[in-house]
């Protein structure tokens, strides 16, 4: 490979490495490549050749992965391989090869429902489609810091309950009644400002829309304050779109990102191998200085 470097991909957020294969990555390469991650918040590597051992083993060195929940159908993705997901709308012999459909994802962080949410997922693209099913990135410190003063003041002092009874593809979780009551259904609450563990630098954190909660609120408060807070954060100006091609590996951080991803055409074929990291903290509260 030629010479390592490094280009934002748009002033909000993301950046591209360029001169890495991951399957061969020494150690002063590794720690470049993790300070400009949590620099950047999104990283991008194009033309990589990765078998699930190579995803597997590179994804261990950010720390250590989850285990991916059965899929829709209660079964494993990859045989050998309990770290790997798929994300995917591929049908094979009346089997779904993944998750996620080739519906629209809305904007979330990912599993934030938990207690100690991971702190980061890596995503590798195997087949993609012609068109259609783009990744969107938000930046969640500028989100946090674009509020008017007064709302930006507010939300440190708000708790927010996470829902659990959907995925972001708005699938019901298996063995969950989606009729609960948002205050007392399962989920977790966490600080809607966060300290990132890593780099100091408070962000705020959501989740996602449907059905949060804010603490102590009537629900009709609660949901007009949430909605204020979304149309601000939620600004093209924070985002970065990636357009995928086969052989691109995306890895974001959690702790400070939001993503989603646009519809494609349910005709075509998108198959994308994920690792996801452990959390090592709960999120902890930020305090407005
Ligand atoms: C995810 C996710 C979006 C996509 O893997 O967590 O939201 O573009 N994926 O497939
Ligand atoms: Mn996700």
């Amino acid at each position: 490979m030629g010479q390592i470097s490094l280009t934002e991909l748009s002033p909000a957020i993301g950046a591209e490495i360029t001169g890495i294969d991951l399957r061969d990555l020494n150690d002063t390469a590794f720690d470049a490549i993790y300070e400009a991650w949590m620099r950047y918040q999104v990283l991008r590597f194009r033309d990589q050749h990765l078998t699930d051992a190579d995803l597997v083993s590179f994804s261990r060195r950010l720390g250590e992965l989850d285990i991916a929940p059965p899929n829709e159908n209660g079964q494993r993705y990859v045989e050998g391989f309990p770290e790997i997901l798929v994300i995917s709308n591929v049908v094979e012999n009346g089997v779904e090869l993944g998750s996620l459909g080739s519906g629209e994802a809305v904007w979330h962080t990912d599993m934030s429902y938990l207690p100690e949410p991971p702190m980061a997922s890596v995503l590798y693209s195997w087949e993609v489609p012609a068109q259609g099913g783009n990744t969107g990135y938000l930046n969640m410190y500028s989100a946090l810091d674009g509020l008017p003063a007064k709302l930006r003041e507010r939300v440190y002092t708000l708790q927010l309950k996470h829902d659990a009874t959907t995925n972001s593809a708005g699938y019901v979780r298996a063995g969950i009644d989606e009729e609960t009551d948002v205050q007392t259904g399962p989920g977790t609450v966490h600080p809607m400002v966060v300290i990132h563990p890593y780099t100091g630098r408070d962000a705020l954190y959501l989740g996602r829309r449907h059905r949060a909660y804010i603490l102590g609120m009537e629900l009709t408060e609660s949901e007009k304050l949430l909605d204020e807070i979304w149309r601000y954060a939620v600004q093209e100006k924070f985002t970065w779109h990636q357009h995928w091609r086969a052989g691109d590996l995306l890895m974001w951080d959690n702790r400070c990102t939001m993503h989603r991803r646009d519809a494609f055409d349910p005709e075509s074929r998108r198959i994308m191998h994920r690792t996801q990291i452990k959390g090592t903290d709960k999120p902890q509260t930020a305090r407005l200085s």
